[in-house]
């Protein structure tokens, strides 16, 4: 049976994740502390909060997506060590239990890939990001050296995208003026919406990522990229 483990798939670009591939696999199994709101015969949820609860057993799967994730932004005298903490806790060590979790289910499954998440701020220095950028670099650490221990089993790809419209970004997206500004930021004058993003991880699921791994790939609207 083809199968994908979404971890963080009830809402954001997860949901939406879950949302576009429903009609491509038999099953897809979210795992997040709330239910995904949509339901579907071949969508299995399990509750689970993955910084505190023990992942389900899952005996084969092709693909593993996990997106769980923080916008934790202050000054850097106001970053406490726990803020450090919590932020590689749920970016960095969850991803790493979710893979522990399920890699002997990936190397049962066909040609399985897992898509991990960076942001843009692990390339473009931005003020108040220290903790986020940190965290989130790790996730580029770790997808280069996973592609490279797991090669040619498993396929590692990160993503690393710029503002998207979810909840996790709604305060940055929280009245008309902060969005105009946000497409004035952008080059490609425009910020993501999650739907775009699951169309990338779709890609970097299927076959025709095949020759692709350890890679981190930037969907930027142009702000790392360019300066214009
Ligand atoms: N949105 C942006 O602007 C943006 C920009 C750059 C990078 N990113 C990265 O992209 C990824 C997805 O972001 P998003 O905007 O879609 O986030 P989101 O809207 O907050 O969605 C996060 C998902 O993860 C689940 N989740 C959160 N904490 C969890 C926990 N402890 N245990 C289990 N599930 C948990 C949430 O479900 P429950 O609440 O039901 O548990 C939800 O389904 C993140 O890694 C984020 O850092 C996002």
């Amino acid at each position: 049976m083809s199968r994908l483990i979404v971890i963080g798939g009830s809402k954001g670009i997860g949901n939406a994740i879950v949302t576009s591939l429903l009609s491509s696999y038999e099953e897809v199994v979210n795992i997040s502390r709330t239910a995904p709101e949509q339901t579907a015969s071949n969508l299995i949820h399990h509750d689970c909060d993955i910084v505190n609860d023990e992942l389900p057993d899952i005996d084969s799967a092709d693909g593993l997506v996990y997106c769980p994730g923080s916008i934790n932004l202050k000054p850097f005298n106001r970053l406490s060590i726990s803020d450090f903490k919590n932020d590689f806790e749920i970016n960095v060590l969850g991803a790493v239990k979710a893979i522990q979790k399920y890699l002997p289910a990936l190397k049962n499954g066909t040609n399985p890939s897992i898509v991990l998440f960076s942001t843009v701020a692990s390339k473009l220095g931005m003020p108040f990001h220290a903790s986020v950028a940190a965290s989130k670099s790790a996730i580029e650490g770790l997808t280069k050296s996973l592609g490279a221990e797991l090669a040619p089993t498993v396929r590692v790809n990160a993503i690393a995208p710029t503002v998207t419209d979810t909840g996790l970004a709604s305060k940055l997206l929280r009245n008309d003026r902060m969005i105009e500004k946000m497409i004035e930021r952008h080059p490609l004058n425009k910020y993501l919406h999650p739907e775009e993003v699951a169309h990338m991880v779709e890609f970097l699921l299927s076959d025709k990522a095949a020759s692709m791994s350890g890679q981190v790939f930037e969907m930027d609207c142009g702000i790392v990229s360019f300066k214009i």
